[in-house]
């Protein structure tokens, strides 16, 4: 049995609760948060669950293996920070950290201590993201010449972290992982509406090695609901539409070259569905086996680091009205 310990039961925080406590062979031991209001609903719907909102009760608990932390994401380093230092494997939530340097600094903990740190990097567990994966590992997609995503819904509109930092995360390690790397640079443009200092939607362009771009585009003032990737390989293309209802197409659709002249492939579209569970159950599944085996998470504390480089120079660039920004190197290159 696998014992964890949750903190912030938000409205993300909720959700892992839920998960936590249906996974077999894992026992949700406490759950901890700031707000006593909060834990007096998680004790009415879980009674089985101890509550508190003293951090130090979970760290001082030397039976419990691992924590997952959903709480606001100014407090992430610290939170984490703690539960490494106390010998807990983590789990914490995006944007990992608000600095690449604090980022880096709980991977090297981390790595020090040979505790899992994991990433709440939703979308890599998602099946239908793996299956895109696999079909650039195998070349069914061909060479991968450019890929876009739309993160769009009208709400909910925060304060206190702008749609860059609260969206982009997601397409961020998506774009990292198909493409099989960090990118090199990072523009971003975006609009204040709602709140002096805030974006609300954010255009951004990421170049990666060999000039290849993904493009984001977050909003949470839009009047449609958009959760779209759509990625250009010189064999097929695919479009995950997780909005529609058929989720994933395969088309068979680019061009040719020869003696100069140019034509076009309209071919087959296929839509295949993708085997796998419901994406937060499989990544809470995949926290506890990576503690149990000792396995490295696929969203690991590195490639965590360097989503959180292009959001920090993401930000940069849009603080300076949109000027192309290279991003050094922060960790390790990512696997594809
Ligand atoms: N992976 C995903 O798809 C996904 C989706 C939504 C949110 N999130 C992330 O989850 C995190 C939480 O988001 P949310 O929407 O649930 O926020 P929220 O504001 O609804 O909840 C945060 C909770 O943390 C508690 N809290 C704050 N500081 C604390 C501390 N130091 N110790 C204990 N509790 C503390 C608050 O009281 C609150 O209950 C954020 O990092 C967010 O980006 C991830």
């Amino acid at each position: 049995m696998t014992t964890i310990g949750m903190i912030g039961a938000g409205r993300w925080g909720g959700n892992w609760i839920r998960t936590l406590a249906q996974l077999p062979g894992t026992q949700l031991r406490w759950v901890c948060d700031v707000s006593p209001t909060s834990l007096d609903k998680i004790r009415q719907q879980f009674p089985q669950v101890q509550t508190t909102t003293r951090l130090d009760d979970l760290l001082g608990d030397s039976t419990l293996d691992g924590i997952v932390i959903a709480t606001i994401a100014p407090t992430h380093f610290d939170v984490a920070h703690r539960a490494l230092t106390a010998g807990k494997h983590v789990m914490v939530e995006k944007p990992m950290t608000l600095t690449t340097k604090d980022a880096i600094i709980l991977t090297d903990l981390a790595r020090r201590t040979h505790r899992v740190l994991m990433v709440g990097h939703l979308l890599e567990y998602h099946p239908i993201i793996r299956h895109i994966r696999k079909m650039i590992e195998t070349g069914e997609l061909g060479e991968v010449y450019y890929l876009y995503q739309q993160r769009l819904n009208l709400g909910t509109i925060r304060a206190d972290e702008n749609a860059w930092w609260s969206l982009a995360p997601h397409d961020i390690s998506v774009a990292n992982r198909l493409l099989g790397a960090a990118p090199v640079s990072v523009q971003c443009r975006g609009q204040n509406i709602v709140n002096a200092n805030v974006a609300d939607v954010v255009f951004a362009a990421l170049e990666y090695p060999g000039g290849r771009l993904a493009h984001v585009h977050v909003s949470w003032l839009d009047p449609q609901k958009s959760r779209k990737l759509v990625v250009v390989g010189s064999r097929k293309m695919a479009i995950f539409d997780d909005a529609a209802e058929t989720k994933l197409m395969v088309l068979d659709k680019g061009f040719q070259k020869s003696d100069g002249f140019i034509t076009l492939r309209q071919g087959d579209t296929t839509t295949p569905i993708p085997d796998g569970g419901e994406p937060l159950a499989v990544e809470a599944q995949h926290f506890v086996d990576c503690i149990r085996t000792g396995a490295r998470p696929i969203s690991d504390g590195e490639s965590g680091a360097q989503v959180v480089s292009v959001l920090e120079y993401g930000q940069r660039s849009l603080d300076q009205g949109g000027i192309v920004v290279s991003i050094p190197r922060a960790a390790q290159p990512l696997a594809a």
